[in-house]
């Protein structure tokens, strides 16, 4: 198939670029490298022995959309602004840019007669939620600018498929980490605010001491419970969606159903550098759930997915990643 990957150039993007064109795919690539980064691109080609096209543009260009388009069977649309911190801060910009932009996507879409799409949602659509596991039918209360656009997302993609007859898939992300097994595309540790990144980041430098965010949750060991979900096998979940060509659209949690704290990965860590993650413990952050898990049975059901990457093997290729690019991909 032919493949448009919006944002391809991202920490996710990459890992499914790389699966595409290892799967013989042809893939074009449409990212404004805002935040992605050309040389990810650059090496995941390398990696696939394989190229991909690429345009350095923002899906706020209709017109670079339809031509990119040309040809194209499925469109994967990871381009997004992802920092829910950021998105309380300037939530208009969350909603140009998200909203906005994948309102362009659509329109361009509609032009070039390409009606499949695999879109990244969140579990961030979800909001707090008193039952966990938490099943797809969960009515999503987002508690951020961040979530609702993820969220008003798949509503467009609903009207879409019921409207225009598209096959649509969205894909709720829980908590993405690690990295390539290659340990050559992974994320960069600048990107930001998110835990795997930041041990890594006071390891990097002791003085960027990572603080836990509460130690007196009711959870077994008082630290936070979240769904982790290797980065490779989150990329295996879109070659599975991209299968899915019945008319209609269909939203699927992306996650392991086995929810560790954060005290489980510092200590991950820990075993395999022999090192203590330089930490200290400190109050509750504001906005955090105690607890996320997903049920990931609807997407086993309908694809045969599973993840079967193992908090081990997050911890030790994203280690991998860091040790051999500790300046990312500069
Ligand atoms: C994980 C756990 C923190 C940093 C966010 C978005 C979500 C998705 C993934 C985009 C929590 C704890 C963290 C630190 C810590 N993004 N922590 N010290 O908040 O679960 O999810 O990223 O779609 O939508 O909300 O991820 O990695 O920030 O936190 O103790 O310095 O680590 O409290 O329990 P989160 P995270």
């Amino acid at each position: 198939m032919r493949i448009l990957a919006t944002g391809g150039a991202g920490y996710i993007g990459t890992h499914v670029v790389l699966d595409l064109l290892e799967a013989g795919h042809d893939v074009v690539v449409v990212d404004d490298f805002s935040t992605g980064e050309r040389q990810a691109l650059a090496r995941a080609q390398e990696i696939a022995g394989q190229t991909c096209e690429i345009v350095a543009s923002d899906i706020a260009d209709g017109a670079v959309l339809r031509e990119a388009l040309q040809g194209v069977d499925a469109v994967i649309h990871f381009a997004a602004y992802k920092r829910v911190g950021e998105s309380m801060e300037r939530p208009e910009h969350y909603f140009r840019n998200n909203l906005g932009g994948m309102a362009t996507l659509l329109s361009a879409m509609v032009d070039s007669g390409v009606d499949r799409i695999v879109y990244s949602s969140s579990a961030a659509v979800y909001g707090t939620q008193e039952v966990l596991p938490i099943p797809e039918a969960a009515a999503g209360r987002p508690d951020s600018p961040y979530g609702l656009t993820k969220l008003q997302g798949e509503q467009m993609l609903e009207w879409m498929a019921d409207r225009r007859g598209w096959s649509a898939t969205s894909l709720r992300y829980f908590n993405p980490v690690g990295a390539h097994a290659s340990g050559h595309i992974g994320e960069p540790v600048a990107n930001g605010a998110n835990l795997f990144p930041r041990v890594l980041d006071a390891y990097a430098d002791a003085r960027k001491a990572l603080t836990v965010f509460g130690t007196d949750y009711d959870t077994p060991d008082g630290t936070c419970l979240r769904d982790y979900i290797h980065v490779c096998d989150l990329s295996q979940g879109h070659l599975k969606a991209l299968e899915l060509t019945e008319p209609g659209h269909r939203a699927f949690n992306v996650g392991t159903g086995r929810p560790h704290s954060v005290r489980e990965i510092l200590d991950g860590f820990e075993r395999h550098t022999g090192r203590r993650v330089p930490h200290t413990d400190g109050p509750r952050r504001a906005g955090d759930v105690p607890a996320a898990a997903a049920d990931p049975s609807r997407f086993h059901q309908a694809t045969g997915f599973e993840a079967t990457r193992d908090l081990d093997e997050m911890v030790t290729s994203a280690w991998r990643w860091f040790t051999q690019n500790t300046n990312g991909y500069r």
